[in-house]
């Protein structure tokens, strides 16, 4: 951790092109991988290295872009490109921005909106060696095999970098090194300022570009040089849906891989998702095809998995959620949950408990101990400790205009498919006969039963089935003295 206001003076992220490529309506840095945008991620980075200033230059849906970095970063100072363009043009206006009060003065550090794997660790190292070597200008290069479209970096006889040359821009001969400018640098402020009000935007691109500050600076008698990453994940962009899956399917390789080293079971990184924001415990473990999304966290010992996608739930020790979908809620120490759940948000299930197969749950608070095992839906209610749950209860919680609570006590035993019609509170211990619908409150410890007489019609299959298959059997269970008697009303 780089303590606060110890970093570079500023970092600018550069966030103002089109993104055409991605085929979107959405603007192209608003696109996630691992559970957040892309220039959530360039955000986080930058933060990473503590800037006293975070600027983030913006045009292309300008309006949608700056409402979502307010909400991630509402300390970045959000600028605007105007018609003149190119990367030189942008880091221009943005820090004409940062001067406004007081000229900065020591590292700006300039990075791109859509390259979501660099690290805040590659920043730093590119911050400690431009500050190190006292340089004008220290750009972050990788070696690619194929450097098509790419900024070519240009270097002397003895090695030293001397310009940038823009692919459209290259010769031939130029166009076989495959050094490229990955768009990230550290600037001196004062060369930085300086060389913009000489870049023209005298190229092929007709752009103001910044990669020519490079050679600027040196004529100005500055140094300048290169940190070159064999980590070309972390300077990639993301251009189109392609790249955009690539990019994504590497970051969860790398947090995959993080949350194993750090002690986690995963059963097949392939088919294991989990966004950056999850946190797991050691000794979690992680069965196939499971993805965890958002602020989920997942404590020590438990199982997950396999097929389940669970969004911002929170799950104590040792519980087990198998085959489960559920967003927002919390499921307590040693419970279970699965297989084939649905969890909605609200849900809030104690230590020890179980909401078992076929069950949908929502805006339900289910106590310690408590059981709900079998095919059911708990909604707008209250369970209390060690109630046992029927299979196929029903909290009937709609009126068709409105949701009602349904409160049920503490040890509890509810009946096979016990409907509660909402709002209806049934105390402590009480417990209900098979197929009662509890329209009334049920006081403590009594029995609610709705029982409606039982009625046999006597030879109905022969009558109203003659020749099925059932009224051949019945016939022969009638006849045949050995078989078990028929049960009748007046046999009961
Ligand atoms: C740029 C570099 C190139 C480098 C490549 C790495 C220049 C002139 N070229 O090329 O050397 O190899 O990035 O990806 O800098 N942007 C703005 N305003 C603009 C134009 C761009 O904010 O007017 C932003 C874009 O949103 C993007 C970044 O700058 O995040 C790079 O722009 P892009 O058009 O992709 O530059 P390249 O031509 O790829
Ligand atoms: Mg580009």
């Amino acid at each position: 951790m780089i303590p606060e206001n110890t970093g570079p003076a500023a970092v600018i992220v550069l966030a103002a092109g089109a993104g055409t490529r991605m085929k979107s309506r959405t603007p192209k840095i608003l696109h996630e991988i691992g559970g957040r945008s892309m220039v959530g991620h360039a955000l986080l980075a930058a933060r990473s290295i503590s800037p006293r200033q975070l600027a983030i230059v913006v045009r292309h849906e300008r309006d949608l872009v700056a409402r979502h970095v307010a909400e991630l970063d509402p300390a970045a100072l959000i600028v605007d490109q105007d018609d003149i363009p190119g990367t030189g043009r942008a880091v221009e206006v943005a820090l004409q921005a940062l001067d406004a009060e007081q000229d900065l003065t020591g590292t700006v550090v300039v990075t791109y909106g859509d390259v979501p794997l660099l690290s805040g660790q590659l920043l730093a190292e590119l911050v400690a060696t431009h500050e190190r070597e006292a340089n004008a200008v220290t750009v972050l290069t990788a070696d690619l095999d194929d450097a098509t479209g790419y900024g070519r970096i240009l270097r002397g006889e003895d090695g030293t970098v001397t310009g940038i040359r823009e692919h459209k821009d290259a010769s031939d001969a130029e166009r076989l090194i495959r050094e490229v400018n990955s768009g990230i640098y550290a600037f001196d402020a004062a060369v930085l300022r300086d060389a913009l009000t000489h870049v023209t935007t005298d190229n092929s691109q007709g752009e103001k570009y910044l990669t020519d500050v490079l050679g600027l600076a040196r004529k100005a008698g500055g140094r300048v040089a290169a940190v070159v990453t064999a980590d070309r994940w972390q300077v990639e962009g993301a251009n189109d849906r392609v790249q955009l899956s690539a990019l994504g399917a590497e970051l969860n390789r790398r947090i995959v891989e993080a949350w194993m080293r750090a002690g986690v079971t995963v059963v097949d990184p392939a088919t294991t998702w989990i966004d950056s924001s999850v946190t797991l415990d050691e000794d979690v473990r992680i069965l196939p095809n499971t993805q965890l999304h958002g602020a989920t966290t997942v404590a020590r010992d438990a199982v997950v998995g396999p097929d389940t996608t669970l969004t911002d739930v929170t799950i104590g020790e040792g519980a087990k959620v198998t085959r489960t979908h559920g967003s927002g809620a919390v499921i307590g120490a040693g419970a279970a949950v699965g297989p084939f759940t649905y969890l909605r948000p609200g849900t809030v299930l104690g230590d020890t408990g179980k909401i078992g197969a076929f069950y949908e749950t929502k805006n339900v608070t289910i106590g310690r101990g408590s059981k709900l095992s079998h095919l059911g839906y708990a909604g707008d209610a209250e369970i209390g400790e060690d109630t046992n749950i029927g299979c196929g209860n029903i909290t009937a919680n709609y009126d068709g205009e409105k949701k009602h609570r349904t409160v049920i006590g503490s040890g509890v035993r509810t009946g096979s498919n016990t409907v509660f019609v909402a709002p209806v509170t049934v105390g402590d211990g009480a417990y209900s006969g098979a197929g009662a619908v509890i329209r009334k409150d049920v006081p403590a410890g009594a029995l609610a039963v709705t029982v409606a007489a039982q009625r046999n019609a006597e030879g109905w299959v022969a009558a109203n089935r003659p020749g099925t298959r059932s009224a051949e059997l019945a016939q022969a269970a009638t006849t045949d003295s050995s078989s078990t008697p028929a049960s009748t009303e007046e046999g009961k």
